[in-house]
């Protein structure tokens, strides 16, 4: 880098206002969940990457050297946002199936029958890589446009060595934060579970291990019980990889329990948790990732957010973005599910798509806040109020999306 270079700043000056999960800790829980500091008649200053300073206006003190300035009048600012569960790298679509299911069939049944997440898979075996990681790209210049700057996703639609391989790699090339979901369903070419477990851990897990932050099981009758998701996460935890469970989406089938005992970092769904669950989770330092797109997409019963908050569990929040159960890409929408439909705060549905989705990807030292000294991921709302993001259902609400420092997308 130049000098020049590492002397220029971004300045976001006379913003309405900016808003930022307030203090330092994660994950946030209970009442802390809601605790959104707001400065009105805002600027930002970002440099090198992270955010320099933030204040107000009348604060602001003469910027020496290279300045560009945004005009943030009317604009709201609020910290990029962080989907921590996408499933972003796939190859074809599930169009047909979607009108299926308008026509009553449903999401289990089109599954048990080679549909569903299988269909995915034979469309993800016959892409290759290059298109994979095209397609990865095109998935995250969609979540950009909805102030998502850092983004997880998981395999699991190859579910053969290359396919997974080439997957976690295309993540990972394309900016994303790779999850090994070696588990998400036994493929046709094996008769049963535990002999396909036996192949993805002796002949993916080692490698897979080196590209994936984490690794992912779907527990559910028609994938894998608990004692299969217990042999794959405790194979996942011995090569040094994060733990997280895709649990209780329509059955409860021991996954929390599961996820407490093994010190997992998410338990993902819960739509069928009940009041044992929750107390369980509250109890511990699982973060629960809830996902109101991929129950409204499946008209499914929403998981019980408010009860999970108010019994003092860490509540995430994320798309689940995939063809089959979730085709959506924004956080802003489903911030606005979160408010009508698990009745979270506007105030605690930000904390729970930034600073406690930046924990679930181990990193809320530095994303999901607008704070000195944090990374700056910054999303302009065209908004006179911050709280638009979750209000204006499905609106043109982000302006500007500033990734790293520079801008990354505008409108
Ligand atoms: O989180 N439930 C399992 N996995 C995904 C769906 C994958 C698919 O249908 O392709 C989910 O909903
Ligand atoms: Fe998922």
């Amino acid at each position: 880098m130049t000098d020049s270079a590492a002397a220029r700043r971004l300045l976001v000056r006379d913003l309405s206002q900016l808003a930022t999960p307030a203090g330092g800790e994660a994950p946030l829980r209970g009442s802390a969940l809601a605790d959104v500091e707001v400065l009105e008649d805002a600027y930002l200053v970002c440099a090198d990457g992270r955010i320099e300073d933030v204040g107000r206006m009348r604060e602001l003190a003469a910027l020496e050297g290279d300045v560009e300035e945004i005009d943030g009048r009317g604009m709201a600012a609020i910290p990029g946002l962080v989907d921590c569960h996408t499933h972003a790298c796939f190859a074809g679509d599930r169009v047909e199936e979607f009108s299926l299911r308008a026509g009553g069939a449903s999401y289990e049944e089109l599954h048990a029958t080679g549909g569903g997440i299988l269909s995915t898979v034979r469309a993800t075996r016959a892409a290759g890589e290059d298109a994979l990681r095209a397609a990865v790209g095109r998935h995250r210049e969609w979540m950009l446009r909805w102030g998502t700057t850092t983004f997880e996703s998981k395999s699991g639609y190859g579910l053969d060595r290359d396919t997974e391989l080439a997957s976690l790699r295309a993540i990972r090339d394309e900016g994303g934060i790779p999850t090994f979901l070696g588990a998400h369903s036994v493929p046709p070419e094996f008769d049963e579970a535990d002999a396909y477990l036996d192949f993805i851990l002796a002949e993916v897990l080692p490698e897979a291990a080196l590209i994936a932050e984490a690794s992912d099981v779907f527990l559910e009758r028609g994938a894998f019980d608990a004692a299969q998701a217990r042999r794959y996460l405790e194979a996942a935890k011995g090569h040094g990889l994060a733990l997280r469970l895709h649990a209780d989406q329509f059955t409860e089938a021991g996954g929390i329990e599961l996820a407490v005992e093994l010190g997992a970092r998410s338990v993902d769904h819960l739509e069928a948790t009940g009041d044992g669950g929750i107390r369980a989770l509250a109890a511990s330092d699982v973060t629960a990732v809830l996902l109101p797109a991929s129950a409204l997409f499946l008209s499914r019963p929403m998981p019980p957010g408010r009860a999970l908050v108010d019994a003092g569990v860490a509540v995430a929040l994320a798309t689940d973005f995939n063809p089959g159960s979730a085709f959506c890409e924004s956080l802003p929408i489903v911030c606005s599910l979160a408010c009508t439909q698990l009745k979270l705060s506007p105030d605690e549905a930000l904390s729970a798509c930034t600073v406690n989705a930046a924990h679930v990807l181990g990193r809320a030292d530095r994303k999901g806040r607008l704070t000195p000294g944090y990374d700056a991921d910054v999303v302009l709302l065209d908004a006179p109020d911050w709280r638009y993001v979750a209000y204006h259902l499905g609106g043109d609400v982000v302006t500007t999306v500033i990734r790293d420092g520079q801008v990354a997308w505008r409108r």
